[in-house]
Formats: structure tokens, sequence, C-alpha cells
């Protein structure tokens, strides 16, 4: 018996990605509207912002569906639901005047999952800042953690009285990263590193705030997490020098390379920046992101430690320390040619248990698929259900081990706006006809509530 009785199983998707309405309601525009409404073919890339111009104009039209969406995922038997806040939906300028409808929309979401049985988690941020704050400067803006703040606060006196597990922050590395390192995603820029580290910084300031906020307004006791992703990897064997080495390249931040984990998650739960990161970026880590009172506030104590895999590298030992295995020539991977790595999920988890002591959800599984409708009128994938089921073993070796996984939340509940890929990729457990906006639940779906009712224990080969 590896899933404690209370796991929690639930499936997740993002405002931007399913809920249109875009210009509805008086919701004001985030970077992504305005990055995916820009069409220009890069003259270097041959591309545009978005594969085929696809905007979230639309999506999943989930703002006037979502009545129908809540039925489908009980259907499916979820007892939780990840969802993301629009912030520009609820501050149209990102702060100052709130707009009330579209604040109520959440209101009224949270209802109906409610009244479904299921248990709301709702990220704070999943990307789209409002164009108004960037506008100001976005995260460079040292004011940038009040407004967080005050949106924070909005949100929560409205939906504290029902909701009572929360997010900051979802995969903050990929909004600093991409978005204002490597101009590949909204906001679009290619700051220096001393500005990307600032940056980084105020937005650890917001999560510190914001916690702060939560805790201090919330009607009701609650949960606070935050739910970045990791640089993934696995032992090759399972060898202890082998699983020694994926654990020290898991927080190894002795590369100049900013994507490692230690970055993200150690100044927000040990309240230190990486030693050894610091060193490597030596010439560009602005000292005064040491202030030992910016470091209290960045690190104030969370409830959980949620974190998004997908995908990692196999590492194996040498006499050096260790080295990334090479993929097996025609590796397994998904539609989006990740490969498929199930391991990440036993020892991502446990890795990140050790180090912070923190209970771990998974906020963020699953794989995208060439999915259709077949003639029968079904969606047959069984990849997603063999993926699904291969990870799920692995995550429950880490239960077995002692390490505390709360729960896991498949991404995603529907086929939806995959950011620079549009609608190209699929990753739902529910597909989309995004011309028709009918939904048909997939095969994956169907097992999943197999093994939601089972608690796990309907996974093969457990
Ligand atoms: C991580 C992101 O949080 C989510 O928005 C995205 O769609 C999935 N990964 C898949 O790429």
């Amino acid at each position: 018996m590896s899933f404690p009785k209370d796991f929690l199983w639930g499936a997740a998707a993002a405002a931007y990605q399913i809920e249109g309405a875009a210009m509805e309601d008086g919701r004001g525009l985030s970077i992504w509207d305005v990055y995916s409404h820009d069409k220009n073919v890069d003259s270097g890339t041959g591309r545009m912002n978005i594969d085929n111009g696809d905007t979230g104009d639309v999506a999943c039209d989930h703002y006037h569906r979502y009545k129908e969406d809540v039925a489908l995922m009980k259907e499916i038997g979820l007892k939780a639901y990840r969802l993301s806040i629009s912030w520009s939906r609820v501050l149209p300028e990102g702060k100052g005047k709130i707009n009330e409808k579209g604040l109520d929309f959440y209101g009224d979401l949270v209802d109906e999952l409610l009244k479904a049985g299921i248990e709301p988690y709702v990220t704070l941020f999943h990307w789209d800042l409002p164009q108004a704050l960037m506008n100001l400067g976005g995260w460079s803006n040292p004011d940038s953690p009040d407004w967080f703040a005050e949106y924070v606060k909005v949100v929560t006196d409205k939906l504290s009285d029902r909701v009572t597990h929360w997010i900051t922050f979802n995969e903050s590395q990929c909004h600093i990263i991409i978005g204002h390192l490597l101009g590949e995603c909204a906001p679009k820029l290619k700051l220096p590193y001393p500005e990307v580290f600032q940056a980084m910084h105020h937005l650890f300031l917001a999560h510190g705030k914001a916690v702060q906020t939560i805790r201090k307004y919330s009607a009701k006791p609650c949960m606070v997490g935050y739910a970045p992703c990791a640089s993934e990897v696995y032992p090759v064997t399972d060898k202890k020098e082998d699983i020694d080495a994926a654990r020290r390249a898991a927080f190894d931040a002795s590369a100049k390379n900013l994507w490692n984990t230690s970055w993200w998650i150690d100044p927000i739960v040990h309240g230190r920046y990486p030693k050894e990161g610091i060193e490597a970026f030596a010439e560009y880590f602005p000292e005064a992101l040491l202030k030992e009172e910016d470091l209290a506030l960045i690190s104030q104590p969370l409830d959980f430690l949620g974190i998004n895999l997908y995908r990692g590298s196999g590492i194996r030992h040498t006499e050096e320390g260790y080295v990334q295995a090479e993929k097996k020539i025609g590796f397994d991977r998904t539609a989006f040619k990740w490969p498929v790595t199930p391991k990440v999920l036993h020892y991502m988890p446990k890795f990140l248990f050790e180090r912070y002591h923190l209970p771990v959800l998974i906020t963020e599984n699953g794989l995208s698929m060439a999915d259709w409708v077949s003639l029968d009128g079904k969606v047959h994938d069984p990849q997603r259900i063999d993926f699904m089921n291969r990870y799920l073993l692995e995550l429950s070796k880490a239960l077995d081990e002692g390490v505390n996984v709360v729960g896991y939340f498949a991404w995603s509940i529907m086929d939806n706006f995959e950011w620079s890929q549009g609608y190209g990729e699929r990753f739902g457990l529910i597909h989309v006809d995004f011309e028709t906006q009918k939904r048909t639940l997939k095969d994956s779906a169907y097992w999943y509530r197999d093994i939601i009712t089972s608690n796990g224990e309907g996974l093969q080969g457990l």
C-alpha cells in the first residue's frame, strides 16, 4: 500500500492557458496578450512569438464554460484542482482599481469546485504579469513586491473564506530566465545578468510578502506553498554512488548556469543564495541582494513545496564527480520530443524532501501527445496512460522510502494554450476541439478516474 489514505489526486491548469475572454468584463492586458499579439516574424529564427500566430484570446473559453469543466472534473473524480488567477482580470492596471466582475469569476469558480467536492489550489502567479505593470518596469521595479502584495491581499480578501491552499509563484525560473534573460517568452527581454538577478530578487521578495499577506488576512487557517520547476535529474542506476552523484547534480550551482534548482529554492526555504552560484557569477551577482532583512523576508515559513516535474537527465558517478549520461538512440519521447524519464518522480521528490524538509506536492506532471477524436468518437491515448502509470509507480517508490509526498496534479485537466507552441501541443486529460469548444474525455481521463478511485492500487506493476 503505497499511497497514503488522504493522498491528493488532482489536475492543473493556468489562467492564460484556458480562460479566454481576454477582452471581456474589464480584464486588463497581460504581458502574454501583448506578446502573443505580436505576429512579426523574427528574421533570425523565421518564427513568430507563438507558433501559428495563436493567442489566448479564446483558448478553452473556460471563463464561460467553467461549470461544464467542473462537471467533467467531478466525473473524473478529482480531489483537487489547481487553477491560477489572472492578475490583470482582478486588477486591470495591476494595482489600484479592482475589477469586481473579474474577481467574481474566481469566487464563482471556487463555489462550483467546492460544490463538486473538489479542493481548489490557487496559484497567484502563472507568468501573466499585467502589462500596465510591465510598462512601469515589471519585476525590475523595486515597487514590484508591493504591487504583488496588494494584489494578493485583494484575492485573499475575496477567496480565503473558501480557499485554504495557496501557491505563490509557478515556475519562477522559466518566467525569469526564458522571459527576462533569453527573450524567448513574454516579456521578451534580454537583460544583462545583474538586472536578471535584480528581477529575480524582486520576485522572491514578492513571494515573501505574499506569504505574509495570505497568513495575515486569511479568513481561515491555510497552507501556503511555492511551485518552481527543477533541474531534473535521476541516477542511471540505483547504486548508491550514482544516487549520490545525481543528488549532487540536482543542487550543483557551481556552473555559470541559472537553471540549477538551488538558485530558485534555497533562498525561499533556507534564506540564502547558493554560495557556489554566487562564486560562479561573481562579476554579475549584485552584492546588495545579500541583505539579511531581504533574505529573512524571502524565506517565510512554508507549508509545502510544490514542484513541476516532466523530464530529466540520467546522471552517472565518475571519479571526478558526475556526468550526464547520453540518451539512448531513439529514446522514448513525447510529441513535444521531451524524453520520457519516470525516475524523476522517484528521485527529485526524495532529493527535495531531504534538502528542504517540506512536504512535497507534485504540482505538475504530464505529457503532450498527438491526440485526436477517433471515428468511434473517443480519444485513445494509451501512451499518456502508460506515461502516467510509469511516473506514478516511481512516485510510489519515493513514498515507500518515507518521502512525504502529499499529492499529484496531472498537467493538464484539458488541452490548452501551450505558450510558444500555441495549440500545437496537447497536454490534456480532456480533449478540446478549439473550433467548436467540444470537450471529450480521453481514455486517460477514465483511467485516471480508476486510479483515483482505487487510491493508486489500480496502477499496473504496483
Ligand atoms: C509548465 C508550466 O507551468 C505550464 O504552464 C506548461 O503548460 C507546462 N509546464 C507544459 O509545458
